[in-house]
């Protein structure tokens, strides 16, 4: 049987998959399973704001037909930063998993009061600061901001000494990803996960001639299969940029053991799953795994790190 372990920074998984932020980790409940599951090899919190969010209006996600992927304008639901901080500090101790927390500041200063606390903490795992969300009205994503971004981690590794990393949302040119992986080389970061789902898309329903959403007007995140090519480039295209201290989380597309394994070809350290898991339900890490084992046995591995980056391009 393949060993699934997997060696990030000074942290240790025992399995590559976890949870996206967003999907079945909003109650306690839900990071419970999580936990609790024997495939997952850690969980991410849903992305906490410093006050509890109701979201966006109803409807605000839907996933398409044959499982090609789904689109959601959640607008960060959540309990409140404190109530997941007290999850975490409750059960950081109780696990073997290391723990993301997630952060999405609506403004610059929310993610800085967040960070100050968690700093102050006595929170010992891995923090993920979401740059990345599409989904608050006028409110851009802050990460297609490239000096915002950088201003906003040059104040943040002025006192924060704790694991980070960011949420990327997808980019598209390579001229982008050279500009992020400049500004990211340049501070402590622990991580990247890359990619958030892609922003404004717009799905129609055929019988109605209506959107499928109701924020706005229809347009949101999109995950799922119609996201996986471009979350594979992401992966690649940073892997080869980032200095190799920075580890990856691929999330993107992960249907079938053969898509994780596909992110792992791509550089990805950890893999992280979205629509599949709100679609299919926590089963489908077993299933995913059970399937991630085969292909690795049919290819003659026996460890995630020999076929990590092992990507061929035609000479
Ligand atoms: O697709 C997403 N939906 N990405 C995020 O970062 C946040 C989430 C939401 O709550 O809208």
């Amino acid at each position: 049987m393949a060993n699934l372990s997997v060696n990030f920074g000074n942290f240790t998984f025992n399995k590559v998959l976890l949870n996206a932020s967003g999907v079945l980790c909003q109650d306690a409940n839900d990071l419970d399973l999580l936990l609790a599951n024997t495939h997952t090899g850690s969980l991410v919190t849903k992305s906490s704001t410093p006050t509890a969010r109701e979201g966006n209006p109803l409807p605000r996600y839907f996933a398409l037909s044959d499982q090609m992927g789904t689109i959601n304008s959640s607008g960060l639901p959540n309990h409140g930063f404190q109530y997941y901080l007290d999850y975490v500090l409750a059960n950081q101790f109780q696990t073997d998993k290391p723990l993301f927390f997630s952060i999405a500041g609506i403004a610059k200063q929310d993610n800085l009061d967040m960070l100050h606390k968690i700093q102050a903490s006595d929170y010992i795992g891995l923090t993920e600061l979401n740059l990345s969300c599409p989904n608050v009205p006028g409110k851009p994503q802050m990460a297609y901001d490239f000096h915002a971004t950088a201003t906003l981690l040059a104040e943040i590794f002025t006192f924060f000494t704790k694991p980070l990393g960011v949420k990327l949302p997808p980019y598209f040119d390579l001229a982008h990803f050279d500009e992020i992986a400049n500004i990211l080389n340049q501070y402590p970061l622990h991580f990247v996960n890359t990619i958030n789902s892609i922003g404004n898309g717009l799905v129609i329903d055929p019988e109605t001639d209506t959107v499928v959403i109701k924020p706005k007007e229809g347009f949101g995140g999109i995950g799922g299969k119609l996201v996986k090519a471009t979350a594979l480039a992401n992966v690649r295209a940073l892997r080869q940029r980032l200095k190799p201290e920075i580890n990856i989380i691929g999330t993107g597309g992960v249907t079938t053991g053969r898509d994780v394994y596909d992110h792992i070809l791509c550089g990805a350290d950890l893999v992280a799953i979205g629509s599949t898991l709100s679609v299919e339900g926590i089963s489908a890490f077993e299933r995913i795994e059970n399937e991630l084992e085969q292909v690795m046995t049919d290819k003659g591995y026996e460890t995630l790190d020999q076929c990590r980056n092992q990507l061929n391009i035609i000479e």
